[in-house]
Formats: structure tokens, sequence, C-alpha cells
């Protein structure tokens, strides 16, 4: 076959003369564990449509499917200055954000890293966090005061129900966090007095999915791009719907938004099939989701994105380890601790470029403190191929299943996040995944593909700040019927 797109990294060959048959029948299991054939990907993508359908659906469904209120698409003429901040990875980022209104803008940020303990702090200490991180950035960035309350967008990225989109209801954490007090209620008011405590001239105007403000982002540069994509600690997509065609809108829809208004909608596919019914989950995958703080959500996710790859190959490991296969007389304290292996790990051990794969052994001395034998690397380095080919494989069934959905026979999907633009061959498996989804034609140019996208959490976030302000000046809604 030949197909002009990106091609995936083939997989090492070396000889594997020095692996014991023992350890050549575990990867064999392991193979066929984590290897999904294209005829089940095309399975999953089915279910997929039929489940982003029942999201839509008045009954509801597994995927939250949750309109974002932004009713409009970017012109690329949007200007002025904004603030933005991008909470949900392992970052908080805030963003001064000037729109220039030819379809370009500049960016000036910081970044700030949340201290592990915040996943799991109160309530009160994330949002004074920010605060902080805001005022100071504020203080840096205007050392002469602000004239006017500075418009913010802020990028949350979990599942949070919009009834206004200065509004969000957080709905559960995902990707580890779990902070009292915040489920249930509206994000918005909680962080903006944090602002207030802290005398920062800021106005909350805008409460946006890292997803949605990469599609508005990347379509503020790029009229062809169809969905904004985040590969990162966590997994999801964002697209534009037709407000006619949300059933749940239904009596919701304000008299001046007509019927066939585009809307914004954040998919929160990472809880895709948590009934458990197509996705071919692995014992390991079984583990780490009853071991998470949210049991039950979120499986789509838990098997692709970032907060998840590393663990699924330490799993791995301790497993072929309670079986003696190896690791023999090795200091095991380490590899027992969950996620001490985030995803640069099988990120580097993909990498690593020497036959002996001596970068590996150096990994595992350092962070592991274990020392291991050449059959060891070389089944450990399958192991990160097979979880590193997984993960695309899998995510690219939300994109296969939106174009369907949606019709759209040729598209750019803006893609984010630190799997996406860091773990080696993502894009490339990506592609071709995708090619065994739609099964092509030879020696035409992929139609779907998937490109990087713009900031979504720092333009982005600005962009809808901007549209919000627009409508508001207009008079138009942002939100439901009142
Ligand atoms: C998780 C969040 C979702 C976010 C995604 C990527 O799935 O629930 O809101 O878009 O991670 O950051």
């Amino acid at each position: 076959m030949v197909h002009l797109g990106p091609k995936p990294p083939q997989h090492r060959k070396g000889t594997w003369t020095d692996v014991s048959e023992t350890l050549l029948a575990d990867l064999k299991e392991l193979e066929e564990q984590l290897t999904v054939s294209g005829e089940t990907l095309k399975k999953i993508t089915a279910h997929f449509i039929t489940e982003l359908d029942k999201g839509l659906s008045k009954k509801g469904g597994n995927i939250p499917m949750i309109p974002g209120w932004v009713h409009d698409f970017p012109t690329g003429k949007e200007t002025g200055n904004y603030l933005a901040i991008d909470l949900g990875g392992t970052n908080l980022r805030v963003v001064l954000v000037k729109l220039g209104g030819n379809r370009d803008f500049d960016t000036t940020q910081s970044k700030y890293s949340l201290p592990e303990h915040i996943r799991t702090a109160k309530s009160e200490e994330l949002w004074g966090f920010i605060a902080k991180c805001l005022k100071k950035f504020v203080v840096e960035e205007f050392p002469e005061g602000c004239t006017s309350n500075l418009p913010l967008g802020f990028t949350f990225s979990f599942p949070a129900s919009q009834s206004a989109i200065n509004s969000g209801i957080l709905q559960r954490w995902t990707k580890g966090f779990d902070i009292e007090g915040v489920e249930g209620h509206d994000v918005v008011p909680m962080l903006q007095a944090a602002i207030e405590k802290e005398g920062v001239p800021i106005d909350i105007v805008a409460l946006i999915n890292d997803t949605t403000g990469t599609l508005v982002a990347s379509m503020y540069t790029d009229p062809e791009a169809k969905m904004g994509l985040i590969f990162g600690t966590g997994c999801n997509g964002a697209y534009y719907d037709v407000v006619q065609d949300i059933p749940k809108l239904e009596g919701k829809i304000p008299d001046d938004v007509p019927q066939t208004s585009p809307m914004a909608i954040n998919c929160e596919y990472g809880s895709f099939d948590n009934e458990h019914l197509v996705l071919p989950r692995t014992k390991y995958d079984i583990q780490i989701d009853a071991e998470s703080p949210r049991p039950g959500q979120q499986s789509f996710e838990k098997m692709i994105s970032g907060y998840y790859l590393g663990e699924v190959l330490r799993l791995v490991l301790l497993d072929l380890v309670s079986k003696n296969h190896i690791f023999a007389n090795q200091p095991l304290e380490k590899l027992n601790k969950a996620f001490i292996m985030d995803t640069s790990f099988p990120a580097k051990i993909e990498e690593d470029p020497f036959e002996n794969l001596s970068e590996t052994q150096e990994l595992f001395q350092e962070v592991l403190g274990i020392e291991t034998t050449s059959p060891e690397r070389k089944i450990i380095r399958r192991l990160a191929e097979l979880i590193g080919e997984r993960s695309p494989r899998l995510s690219v069934c939300g994109i296969a299943a939106i174009c369907q959905k949606r019709g759209y026979k040729t598209a750019h999907c803006a893609a984010d996040g630190s799997v996406f633009n860091r773990y080696p061959g993502f894009k490339e498996r990506a592609a071709q995944a995708l090619r065994e989804i739609f099964e092509w034609e030879d020696g035409v140019e992929d139609p779907i593909v998937l490109v990087a996208a713009e900031d979504g959490s720092g333009a982005g976030a600005a962009i809808i700040a901007a549209l919000t302000q627009e409508r508001l000046k207009k008079g138009l809604s942002v939100g439901v019927k009142q």
C-alpha cells in the first residue's frame, strides 16, 4: 500500500537469541493483549459514534458532550489584550495574549509548576495558589498598574457542565486530581473570590475547556481546522455541532440564537466506554482503574493518556517480576511505587538509539536503582513500543467518530498536548491507524490529518473571551434561556 502521509516507525528487529523461551512466551502473550487490530479500531469507532450521539440526547450517556456556549467561529479579526490561564496538566500557565486582528497574536507567558500535593489538597489552597500566580504575573507585566480590570479566559481542563460561558460546575475530577469541595460546584466564583482576596484587577469572562480553546485558536489561523484535540495528561476532543442537532438543548436555547447556529461541544470522550463494551482492556488497565481516585470513570483516557502510559509499563514489569521472570535480586522499592514512571519513561526507552539499549540501562539504574540484563532491556523496549503504539491507535477512534458523525471528508484535526508533541512516533502511528479505519485509496494524500494546534489554552481562551465580550456588547446571549 502506498500512502502519502507520515509513516510509523518500524519495530526494532535485532537479535532475540539471548532472550529465554519463558520471556519470549510472556512477550507473545503481552503482544496479543496490547495490540489493537484495524478491525477492532473500526468496531470501536462505530460504537464511538453511537456514544457521541447518546451524549447529545436528552437521556444522555457516558460521554458528557458538554455545550460550551461558543456560538461563533473566530474570524481572525478579533483584537485586544486578554489574560488566560490553563489549569489541567502538570503546570499552571498564565498567558497575556495580544490578538492582532490579522489571524495573528503575540503571547507572553509564565509557567508555575503545580506542587504535587495540590492535586489532592483542599479547595481553598488550589484557588489561592492560582490567584497568587496571577498576582505575580500581573505585577510583573503591568508594573504601573491597570486602568481597568483585565478580562480573563479560564481554561479549566476538566468536565464542567456549563449553563453559560462564564460558569462551569465540575462534574468530577479527572487525571488524578482529587480536591475536596469542588465537584458539584461552579468553579468560576471560587476562583473569582480568591482573585479578589489577592486584590488582583481581573474579571473572569469565560470558562473554557482546553479542547475548545484548541479548536478556536486553530480555526483563528487555519480555516480547515475542524477539531481541537488534546493528547496530554488527559485525552479529549472538541468540535462545532449545530444547535438544532443537539436534542438535549431543546427548549433551552435563548430566542436570539438561531437553530442553525454553531455550538462548540467539549466531548469529554475520555469517558468513552465506561461500560466496557468494546475497549480491549488488559488486567493492567483494570488495575489502574481500580486503584484510581475515581474507579469506573475515564475508561478510554486511562488506556491512552500521558498520565497513565508509564504506569501501564510499570504494572506489566511488576507482573513479570511476580513470576520471577525479570529483575532477579534487584531492589524493587522504587518500582513498587505507583506512578514513579511518567510518560517520559517509555518515551525515552523508545528513543534509545543504541543497539545495547544503554540509555534504557541508565534510566533504570538512575530512576529505579535496577540493574537490567540485555534480554530484559529488549523486552522492556518492546513493551514500550506496544504501549506507545496502542495509545495513538485507540486515540484516533474519537477523531474518526467525529468525522463520520459530522460527515467530514477532509479535515485538519488540530492537536496539542505532551503526548502528541513529545512521544516518539505518536503522529505517524495515529496517521497509520486513521488509514486503517478509513481504508483510503492508495496513492492519495490522507484527507483527514492531524496537525499541530495553535495554543488553545492561551490564544484560544483569549479569542473566546473576545468573542464573548463582543456578543455581550451586542446584547446577545452566552448561555441557556433564562
Ligand atoms: C481530561 C479532562 C478534559 C480535558 C482532557 C485533556 O480528559 O477531563 O476536560 O480536556 O483531560 O486535558
